[in-house]
């Protein structure tokens, strides 16, 4: 066998982290603790998901969330795995989930400077089906010395420290960034180790893909419309457009970073905010698209200039390649 067998330099997340915290000398290393936790988060979840079929976790778990969503066994474990792992990380103030209506004040003696944001399986409509589905997760500073309220959550996303996403696919990939560009790690479940596979991801500056739900293109506004219609049939000699939509938006946007394109989610007159929560979805991927070059709207402004008013509000938001995104930009000026 090659010596490569054997290489045991290889980047772990751990250890990725941790370089990046030398170039903060002050840090203490909270920010390395709470991501060793979000980490073991989503270790823990990776193997429930894989064995759900087997251990009877599909299904519903016979509750409806704040969302009025049907709960699914999964959602409600990684929901439990999630909040414990942070709380023990004794790095957290306050945590707001999917699954939870009011946000978690963590008690005293386990508090720490951070806060954050979550959504602990991404796409659950698709679990009993076996596509790939997520975990979402973006992290803020908590200005510490009072009581932590609900202010301190309701932050614009350009505030984030951090953002990331676990992909639970055919392999377990967890995309990361604190501000300095967008790394991929790829769980090696021999060593149950996150080894860096995607180092510095940036997205292609204009993609061959769209990716939106057409059934609700009834209800689209005009700017998304002519988008679409664009993207099927080109006004210039450039090609028709490939329609990929996965339903999860992390398989979705993971697609979008790699291989280039929009993803969109946007308004429609039955849901004027559209789908996607702003904290722990829209946020998250917007940082991660603008680390890795590319940018993401709502239709109105960039989606991290937002501010949003309650914990659990939505937003219409386009997100992807740089060029593609400008484009809609461009409509959506000219129609204001
Ligand atoms: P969640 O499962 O966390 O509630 O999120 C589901 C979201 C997101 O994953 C996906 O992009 C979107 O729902 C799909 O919505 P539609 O089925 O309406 O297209
Ligand atoms: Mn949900
Ligand atoms: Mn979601
Ligand atoms: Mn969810």
């Amino acid at each position: 066998y090659s010596v490569d067998a054997h290489r045991t330099d290889l980047m772990t997340i751990t250890r990725f982290v941790l370089n990046e915290q030398s170039k903060h000398p002050e840090s203490r290393g909270d920010f390395t603790i709470l991501l060793s936790h979000i980490v073991l988060g989503c270790k823990f979840v990776c193997s429930a998901v894989n064995k759900a079929g087997l251990a009877k976790l599909i299904g519903l778990a016979g509750e409806t969330n704040v969302q009025g969503e049907e709960q699914k066994k999964l959602d409600v474990l990684s929901n439990e795995v999630f909040i414990k792992a942070l709380i023990s990380s004794g790095r957290t103030r306050i945590l707001v989930s999917e699954e939870d209506e009011e946000a978690i004040f963590v008690e005293p003696s386990k508090r720490g400077k951070y806060c954050v944001v979550f959504d602990p399986l991404d796409g659950s409509s698709n679990i009993d089906c076996g596509v790939s589905i997520g975990t979402i997760f973006g992290i803020y500073m908590v200005k510490d010395g009072h009581e932590p309220t609900i202010e301190d959550v309701l932050q614009p996303g350009k505030n984030m420290v951090a953002a990331g996403y676990c992909m639970y696919g055919s392999s377990c990939t967890l995309v990361l960034s604190t501000g300095t560009g967008v790394n991929g790690f790829t769980l090696d479940p021999s060593l149950g180790e996150f080894i860096l596979t995607h180092p510095d991801i940036k997205i292609p500056k204009k993609g061959k893909i769209y990716s939106v739900n057409e059934g609700n293109a009834k209800n689209w506004d005009a700017p998304t419309a002519s988008y679409v219609e664009q993207c099927k049939f080109p006004k210039d000699s450039s090609p028709p457009k490939s329609l990929r939509y996965i339903g999860s938006m992390v398989a979705d946007v993971h697609r979008t970073l790699l291989y280039g394109g929009s993803f969109l989610y946007p308004a429609d007159k039955k849901s004027p905010n559209g789908k996607l929560r702003v904290l722990y979805e829209v946020f998250p991927m917007s940082f991660l698209m603008e680390q890795a070059g590319g940018q993401a709207f709502t239709g109105k402004q960039r989606a991290l200039d937002l501010v949003p008013t309650k914990l659990h509000e939505r937003s219409p938001i386009f997100l992807g390649s740089y060029d593609d995104i400008g484009e809609i930009k461009a409509l959506y000026a000219a129609e204001s």
